[in-house]
């Protein structure tokens, strides 16, 4: 069965290591399974719900697209654009919104982690926020929606706002109700200095993480500075519940390298870790940089990537745009 992918990342710049194996690499992988048709959005609509700096918004837009086109995502296979170019998302979110009930959004977590104590504070953007997460998704009729754990929230609320919508004017199957593809294996990648909390960009220190961006010298660097303990590799996975660090660390190695824990637990239990540093840094140069060098090489000719999101943009409002157009005779427009 050919299958319709959407999802989507905002610009935020500093994309790291964990956006990499938890969102970006399996982009690539559904785009180069057969049938697939995949859309793939710089949310920067969502990115404003957050205070932006204009001029660091516009380089972490191009950052982001660079980012996908240097780890492998193709604008001859899949749909690159960015959503403020495409009208459709803000106009479809507004009809989403009459559908979707306060009682539901009230129940989103990342609102209230977000906004934190002062919610009065918060933008009625970041309330909202989900709304506009449905009308990507539902926009494009994806029938499947890669996103990390976190986000599991807000595709259900896009599946209820899909399924209301549906009931509501009697239109079985007008909105396709999206499927969450959600990996059951490295979907959380920890921070290199504590085990029990997310790789971030919002991590005050650099060494927490390992960006996108990073040179070979600050990529061994990092691994070499990252937490472990005095223990050697165990060689059962059980015994890594207590060792966070040293699960992630093995986690990192396992994904990046296509394997299951168990094989990189049989490769090195036993072996001390600065064995196995030296070949988890190794493998990180290995897959990273040549990721960090184009990027680099990308953002010299923003023109480059300006035409890319300018020709996806085309091809997502085609599509966009008729969902709109069925959406607003339904509703009696
Ligand atoms: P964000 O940077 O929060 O916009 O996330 C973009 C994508 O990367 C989402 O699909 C997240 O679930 C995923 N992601 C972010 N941080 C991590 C992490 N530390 N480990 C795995 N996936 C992550
Ligand atoms: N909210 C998602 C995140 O923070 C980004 C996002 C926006 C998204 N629209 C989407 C993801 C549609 C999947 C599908 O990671």
């Amino acid at each position: 069965m050919s299958k319709k992918i959407f999802s989507g990342v905002q610009p935020s710049g500093n994309l790291h290591l964990g956006n990499y194996i938890g969102a970006i690499k399996n982009f690539v992988d559904l785009q180069n399974q057969k049938n697939n048709q995949c859309v793939y959005c710089v949310v920067d609509l969502h990115a404003i719900t957050i205070k932006q700096d204009p001029k660091i918004l516009k380089d972490s837009i191009r950052e982001t697209t660079a980012a996908f086109l240097a780890s492998g995502i193709d604008s001859h296979k899949s749909i690159i654009f960015n959503q403020s170019q495409v009208s459709a998302h803000a106009e479809g979110s507004w009809i989403l919104g009459c559908i979707a009930r306060m009682g539901w959004l009230n129940r989103m977590t990342q609102f209230k982690e977000k906004a934190g104590k002062d919610k009065e504070k918060a933008s009625i953007g970041l309330y909202i926020y989900p709304i506009l997460m449905a009308a990507d998704i539902l926009l494009y009729d994806a029938t499947h929606v890669p996103v990390g754990e976190d986000q599991k929230q807000h595709l259900e609320l896009s599946r209820d706002i899909a399924n209301k919508f549906n009931l509501d004017f009697n239109v079985p199957n007008f909105f396709k109700v999206p499927d969450p593809l959600i990996q059951k294996n490295f979907s959380r990648i920890m921070s290199l200095k504590d085990g029990t909390k997310k790789m971030s960009k919002s991590d005050p220190s650099d060494l927490s993480r390992i960006n996108l961006t990073d040179t070979k010298e600050e990529i061994l660097n990092k691994i070499k500075k990252a937490k472990t303990d005095t223990m050697p590799i165990p060689n059962e996975i059980s015994e890594l519940k207590k060792r966070p660090e040293v699960e992630n660390l093995l986690g990192i190695y396992s994904s990046l390298n296509n394997q299951t824990t168990e094989k990189t637990i049989n490769e090195f239990n036993g072996k001390n870790f600065s064995d196995f540093k030296d070949n988890l840094a190794e493998l990180v140069v290995q897959k990273i940089s040549p990721i960090s060098l184009e990027i680099t090489k990308l953002l010299k000719n923003e023109d480059y990537i300006d035409q890319i999101l300018k020709e996806g943009a085309e091809k997502a409002n085609e599509q966009s745009s008729k969902k709109v157009k069925e959406m607003k005779k339904i509703i009696g427009f």
